[in-house]
């Protein structure tokens, strides 16, 4: 048995969104989504023995964080940390069943102690519970691992079957989560599949998301009510079907390359999501005065020849994807445009790891 293991998990900004269930209970979504993997904002998990019988969660542990990270920070992980503690430990109960049924895994009989952190600030519109829940699968997952070297062989490679079903043990806690397992584009699917779309079947594999964080409060309308929410509005009418359309069209973007296309497809994508929002009933709304300034500042850039891919999640920051080069590029006019606007910035990646352990 492991004695104490570190997980990391990336965050992933979706441009195809889940958003809407099928079944609320599971988790399962009403279509599919796509997201790219953030490998640089990430959560890291870890698993120890509790002094207990009973299973422990910690929030906001910094030790697991390095320096540069820590001082990047500053900000709790969960807004609530009761709440928070509450859906890690249901996770971890859910962990211990669904593993226990599994060859490879001694799921202990003793208590375990999870302490996560989260690598970049909450609330900067980054989805920190599907990059915290994947770290805290992974973690739990490898330290039951009866061998853990076999366990870090079987879960190696992208397409691996261990990899896919922890996937979609971590989409039950959070949905989006699973998409973190992954990198740097994943499609997640109604049949619960959770898949990466190969390297070279994408030449857009090295974008860069620039985040631009308008604000950085925790928000009002929490992702969970949105996804009842969504369903009430007359615009729901014909989603699903519009949703795999362009789920389709996405990811032939992608695999030919085509930025324009994606940016088109994004940006339709993003503004029926919000749309979906501003018409449920109630309506909400997730933008302040800031994002729709963005929003107009770069209508005014439309024609630009490396217009980026722009997306927003359920709040009020804005993403922008484009090439390392023309990230930069954005960054600077932005400044200049808004000097008192704050950015976070990741690269793609593989999605959620190991990085270290000690056994017994
Ligand atoms: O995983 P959840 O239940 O927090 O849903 C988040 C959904 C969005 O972030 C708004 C969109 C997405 O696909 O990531």
């Amino acid at each position: 048995m492991v004695k104490r293991l570190l997980a990391r998990a990336p965050s992933n900004i979706a441009l195809l969104k889940y958003m809407g269930k099928a079944r609320s209970d599971l988790n399962v979504p009403a279509h599919g989504s796509l997201s790219m993997t953030l490998q640089g904002l990430a959560s890291y998990a870890e698993v120890t023995q509790s002094k207990g019988n009973e299973d422990r969660s910690v929030q906001d542990w910094p030790e697991l964080l390095s320096s540069d990270e820590r001082a990047a920070c500053g900000l709790p992980l969960f807004s609530n940390p009761a709440k928070a503690q509450e859906k890690v430990l249901k996770h971890v109960a859910l962990c211990r069943e669904v593993l226990s049924g599994e060859a490879w895994a001694a799921v202990p009989t003793y208590g375990v102690e999870v302490r996560c952190v989260n690598g970049f600030p909450t609330g900067a519109g980054i989805a920190s519970s599907a990059s915290s829940l994947a770290a805290i699968t992974l973690a739990l997952a490898w330290s039951f691992a009866k061998d853990p070297d076999e366990f870090r062989e079987a879960f190696s490679s992208q397409g691996s079957p261990l990899r896919a079903k922890l996937a979609d043990l971590s989409r039950r806690g959070s949905g989006s989560s699973c998409r973190s397992f992954m990198g740097p584009w994943v499609e997640w699917n109604v049949s619960q599949e959770v898949s990466q779309l190969t390297s070279h079947d994408s030449p857009l594999r090295d974008l860069v998301d620039l985040v631009l964080v308008v604000d950085d409060q925790p928000k009002l309308v929490s992702s969970s009510d949105a996804h009842l929410r969504v369903t009430t509005s007359p615009l729901w009418n014909g989603r699903v079907q519009r949703a795999e359309d362009r789920l389709s069209q996405i990811r032939s973007a992608l695999q030919q390359g085509s930025l324009e296309s994606l940016a088109q497809l994004a940006w339709a994508e993003a503004w029926e999501m919000h749309s979906l929002f501003h018409t449920a009933q109630p309506p909400f709304s997730y933008w302040t005065g800031r994002t729709m300034e963005l929003l107009q500042w770069f209508s005014h850039h439309q024609t630009d020849r490396r217009f980026p891919v722009l997306t927003l999640d359920a709040g009020p920051n804005i993403h922008l994807l484009a090439r390392k080069a023309d990230c930069l590029g954005w960054k600077e006019r932005l400044q200049c445009a808004f000097p008192s606007l704050t950015f976070l910035s990741s690269e793609s990646g593989a999605g959620a790891e190991v990085l270290r352990w000690t056994t017994a």
